[in-house]
């Protein structure tokens, strides 16, 4: 299972490629986004996750992440991909998460990637261990996936008999590239997906609709 933005769309959080509501319409991710736009101005970068994590702790989890935490219940094999860095799978119920962007509520040192408690609101002192400068735990544009993570994945992609893709436009890389090697090893894909994207055509099931339409229903046939 792979989701993106999408599933999160419907609890209030905003997808990113969407034209008009989406952030990146909105914002320039070259200014919010890069290691480089961190290190050039890293208080304009943390007021914009501030505000980012105060948006999904004031919205809750729909019927959708509610579905996959079920169907992970009665399919305890599931590992459930996520690009989100929202923690709205968990809340959900979703245990066996793969964060492979991070997550917002986490903050990190950017020089030796030690987790370190911040509050949210100022930006937050240097990193206690080495004393670089303090940042949340995302992946940004330019930067890799943390090596747990894109193994977690793997293994899961090694694993699989079935993707699900839900509410992800699958044109960010690496994560939009494992539906494609799944379609390569005859692995059954699903994408669920309120528009066409680049992997539609060439899903073996392309349900076209909203994730809270089709999650519960999927979760019903599995029930
Ligand atoms: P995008 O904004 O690229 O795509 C969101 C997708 O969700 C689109 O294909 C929409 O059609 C679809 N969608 C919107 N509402 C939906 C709904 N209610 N039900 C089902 N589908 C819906 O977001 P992502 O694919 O998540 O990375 O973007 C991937 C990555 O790009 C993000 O993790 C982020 C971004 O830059 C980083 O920040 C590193």
């Amino acid at each position: 299972m792979i989701t993106g933005s999408g599933v999160s769309a419907e609890s209030g959080v905003p997808t990113f490629r969407e034209a008009q509501t989406g952030l990146w319409a909105q914002y320039d991710p070259l200014e919010l986004a890069t290691p480089e736009a961190f290190l050039s101005n890293p208080t304009l970068v943390w007021e914009w996750y501030a505000w980012r994590r105060e948006l999904v702790c004031n919205v809750r989890p729909n019927s959708a992440h509610t579905a996959l935490a079920e169907i992970e219940r009665r399919k305890p094999g599931l590992t459930l991909i996520t690009q989100n860095v929202d923690g709205l799978h968990q809340r959900a119920g979703s245990r066996n998460v793969v964060e492979f962007h991070g997550n917002v509520h986490r903050n990190r040192c950017h020089e030796c990637r030690a987790l370190v408690d911040a509050s949210p609101g100022a930006p937050p002192p240097p990193c206690p261990g080495c004393g670089g400068p303090v940042r949340p735990d995302v992946v940004w544009f330019g930067e890799a996936i943390a090596p747990q993570a894109l193994q977690a994945a793997e293994l899961a992609l090694a694993c699989c008999q079935v993707l699900l893709s839900v509410g992800t436009s699958a044109q960010v890389y690496p994560a939009a590239a494992f539906a494609q090697r799944a379609l390569q090893r005859d692995i059954t894909v699903v994408e669920v997906n309120t528009e066409t994207t680049p992997l539609t055509a060439h899903a073996d099931y392309a349900l076209k609709g909203s994730a809270t339409m089709w999650l519960p229903r999927i979760a019903e046939v599995v029930r």
